[in-house]
């Protein structure tokens, strides 16, 4: 069944929208920006769907679940029956995790609330793992896809050396931003002040995106550019990752 056929109108925008998020899922927010609903109806919609589990809701992401309904079918089993496959297939136990493995809890750690993260992992689960490998002093840990860089932050808090890369040039750029941490904080205060002074209207065009008109009033708007174009004018040191960081992650 196609997610969303048998629902009313209302719903089935809604439902349509999570499942083209795919397996990245998609947030409220970024919801609110690709269906034409008040945000009062998207919220009911959104618990009755939750309640029915059509769609699952976990931190700030949302999923489809109906998509992966028919993947499985009559035949999905419980989740043992699978771990005891992966065990038997690649001699490996799955064990339960000790700790949230999904971004939530990053969003009361310094460094990791920074930036956001559907995808990310919670560093206290990448901890757990790579003290079980024994990673510290004298070892490298590398993430391939290391998205918004929490085991490569959380590696060099342990005194590893951290290397990851990322294709999606954002997440690469937070992961490069979370770990610049030789930037004294008195001259930060001192750009934030310097940024926060510039004034005027903003200068350059602004490409024409329209998720970005629908989720930001026009002076809202034109104050974050100016907000941006004043970040902009920071030279591209250190310290200025870190004030491009700050921007986007008030976003
Ligand atoms: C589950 S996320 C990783 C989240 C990360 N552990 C964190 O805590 O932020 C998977 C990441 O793999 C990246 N990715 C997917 N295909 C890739 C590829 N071929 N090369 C590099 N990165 C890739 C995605 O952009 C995404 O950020």
């Amino acid at each position: 069944m196609a997610p969303g056929s048998r629902l009313d109108p209302e719903t089935r925008q809604l439902t349509r929208a999570i499942a083209r998020a795919g397996s990245t899922g998609i947030t409220a927010k970024q919801l609110a920006g690709r269906v034409r609903l008040a945000p009062d109806r998207i919220d009911h919609h959104l618990r009755s769907l939750a309640a029915t589990r059509t769609i699952l809701r976990h931190g700030r992401g949302l999923w489809s679940l109906a998509q992966y309904a028919d993947h499985l079918g009559p035949s999905a089993r419980s989740p043992a029956h699978y771990a005891e496959g992966f065990r038997r297939g690649f001699g490996v136990p799955l064990v339960p995790a000790p700790t949230e493995i999904q971004f939530g809890s990053n969003e009361r750690l310094p460094v990791h609330r920074w930036w956001p993260y559907v995808q990310g992992f919670s560093a206290g689960w990448v901890e757990s793992v790579l003290r079980r490998y024994g990673a510290g002093p004298g070892t490298v840990v590398l993430d391939p896809f290391c998205g918004s860089g929490t085991v490569p932050t959380v590696a060099r808090a342990l005194g590893a050396r951290a290397i990851g890369t990322d294709l999606m040039p954002i997440a690469a750029f937070v992961a490069r931003a979370k770990l610049t941490w030789d930037v004294d904080p008195t001259a930060f205060r001192t750009a934030v002040g310097r940024v926060l002074a510039r004034r005027g209207a903003p200068r350059l065009p602004l490409p024409f995106l329209r998720e970005t008109r629908r989720q930001f009033a026009p002076a809202v708007l034109g104050r974050l550019r100016t907000l941006r174009e004043s970040v902009d004018a920071e030279p591209d040191t250190d310290l200025g990752t870190l004030l491009r960081l700050a921007f986007a992650g008030i976003l």
